[in-house]
């Protein structure tokens, strides 16, 4: 049973869905097997599955096909890339060519600061600036091919210049978002403007830090789990849905996939103990990864906190 959540458009996004991007050589076929596996096993649910088709557009294309699932039954999101924000509408339909479908459920600006054809960043306040580029994403609406349109990884302050200059308020804000990276003022900035936000790498990136324990291996998460009689990653997600935030955690394990989807019904204080988890000195705030922003809201790269 995985909660839903309505968007500012009224349509409904189930609140777990599985990351199906997959960034090494090779990772199209390991894509297009997880989202299958994930199709077939949130379709056992009463509940629309999840799919995220950047990146593996033409991959996970088949994989809805070779699901058997009603695409009416599929949530399913992809974003604008980064080079392709001087051409909007022909993207998306490049982008739905890809997927052999006639319209995204949720279509995303990837980055807010577009990138040339041959991929080089180009400085903000040029064109096509974010404020262009969303422009476009609005007129995406009335052609019948985006029932909603969102953004990813915009910082307040550049969410606070969009609303200023556009009409339309984006349905979802989609940030890296994990105890260690609760990211709160974003969330309650973005709730109070009935902006969900749904949370990329919502597990801490486990295993991405050399070697240094993750938050999977953290002991509160650890004990919180063992009293549910769960795996530390459900306690991470369910602590995700909980706050109201979506999750799209990545598996290549049908098991793990399976878990990723059983949320379960923490109590308030399992949710403070897991809400300070970021206070925490030591390895919780070394292990943090996240965006910097410079004064102006531009975004200047990732860091480590140390
Ligand atoms: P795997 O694909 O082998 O399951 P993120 O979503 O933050 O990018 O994290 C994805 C990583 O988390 C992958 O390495 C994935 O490995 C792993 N993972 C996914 N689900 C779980 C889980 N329930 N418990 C532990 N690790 C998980």
């Amino acid at each position: 049973n995985i909660p839903s959540f309505t968007l500012n458009t009224g349509y409904k996004i189930p609140s777990v869905g599985i990351g199906c991007w997959m960034g090494a050589p090779g990772g199209g076929e390991i894509a297009a097997k997880m989202c299958k596996d994930a199709l077939e096993i949130f379709a056992q649910l009463p509940t629309m599955a999840q799919a995220y088709g950047y990146g593996n557009e033409e991959y996970v294309g088949k994989a809805i096909r070779e699901s058997g699932v009603p695409r009416e039954e599929i949530f399913l999101t992809t974003k604008l890339p980064n080079h392709h924000h001087h051409k909007v509408k022909e993207s998306l339909d490049e982008s739905l060519a890809k997927l052999g479908v006639d319209y995204v459920d949720l279509y995303l600006i990837h980055w807010p600061q577009a990138y040339t054809e041959d991929n080089k960043p180009i400085p903000y306040g040029q064109s096509p600036t974010y404020v262009e580029t969303w422009k476009e994403m609005e007129k995406l609406l009335d052609t019948g091919k985006v029932r909603s349109i969102g953004v990813s990884n915009f910082s307040i302050k550049l969410l606070e210049v969009l609303l200023r200059e556009s009409d339309i308020v984006p349905a979802t804000n989609q940030v890296e978002c994990h105890p260690c990276l609760p990211s709160v003022d974003l969330k309650l900035w973005c709730e109070e403007r009935g902006i969900l936000i749904t949370a990329y790498s919502p597990l801490g990136r486990p295993g991405e830090y050399d070697g240094k324990p993750s938050l999977l291996q953290d002991p509160d998460v650890v004990s919180i789990a063992q009293a549910h009689n769960a795996t530390p990653g459900q306690v991470t997600l369910s602590w995700g849905v909980k706050r109201g935030t979506i999750v799209i955690p990545k598996s290549e394990n049908p098991e793990r996939i399976k878990q990723n989807i059983s949320l379960l019904d923490l109590t308030d204080e399992e949710m403070a103990t897991l809400n300070a988890i970021h206070l925490k000195p030591g390895m919780h705030r070394s292990l943090l990864r996240y965006h910097q922003y410079s004064d102006d809201g531009t975004v200047l790269g990732w860091t480590y906190e140390q």
